[in-house]
């Protein structure tokens, strides 16, 4: 089955596997967001969310890969075993847009592996027609902040605590 996966590297140069979400990724999915800290699973809901229930966790995985598209990443031992999610979901109201959201375990961070996710995401979204990821975070955020604007952020809008914003999808990130 091709399910878009495909190995790539962190910044240790050590191998991680990525590939499309499937149906039968819903318990991982739960046990995955259930090792979250507090602080990171607060920062992708935006809201104080305990736990992935059966319906999220469900809604998450039923994915038709055209209008909701999400991959996930998992250590070259297990397939099974996530470490990292990255989904877009389109705007009903405008198709060409669509909203990005990324956790990756907190174990994880800080190696390049939701920099590796959103690439492969980018391309993905070319590839159905998406132009524009739109991403809303808080402000006090700085690894995504950092993430997304490596990634071409743009047109960052702060209203209170949150931060909203764009990436073209047609263009590269700033030059270093
Ligand atoms: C945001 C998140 C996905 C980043 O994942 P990651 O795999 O650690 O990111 P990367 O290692 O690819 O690094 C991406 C950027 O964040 C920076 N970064 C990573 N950890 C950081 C930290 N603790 N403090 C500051 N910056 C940090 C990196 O330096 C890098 O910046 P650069 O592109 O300027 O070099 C991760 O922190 C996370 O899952 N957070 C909780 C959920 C969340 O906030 N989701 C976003 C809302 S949709």
């Amino acid at each position: 089955m091709d399910d878009g996966a495909c190995e790539v590297r962190l910044r240790s140069g050590a191998p991680v596997w990525i590939r499309q979400v499937r149906s039968t990724d819903a318990a991982e999915l739960q046990r995955a967001f259930a090792l979250m800290s507090e602080e990171s699973q607060y920062r992708r809901f935006l809201t104080g969310t305990p736990r992935l229930t059966d319906s999220q966790a469900a809604y998450f995985t039923a994915v038709d890969h055209v209008d909701h598209e999400a991959y996930v990443a998992h250590s070259p031992q297990d397939e099974t075993y996530i470490i990292g999610v990255a989904r877009f979901i389109r705007y009903r109201s405008d198709p060409s847009e669509a909203e990005l959201a990324i956790t990756v375990a907190d174990s994880w961070h800080g190696q390049g592996l939701a920099t590796a996710l959103v690439q492969v995401l980018r391309e993905r979204a070319k590839e159905v027609g998406v132009k524009r990821f739109r991403a809303e975070m808080m402000a006090d955020n700085e690894p995504v902040l950092r993430l997304l604007r490596s990634a071409g952020l743009t047109g960052e809008t702060v209203t209170g605590e949150m931060v909203s914003g764009h990436i073209d999808l047609g263009e590269q990130g700033p030059p270093d």
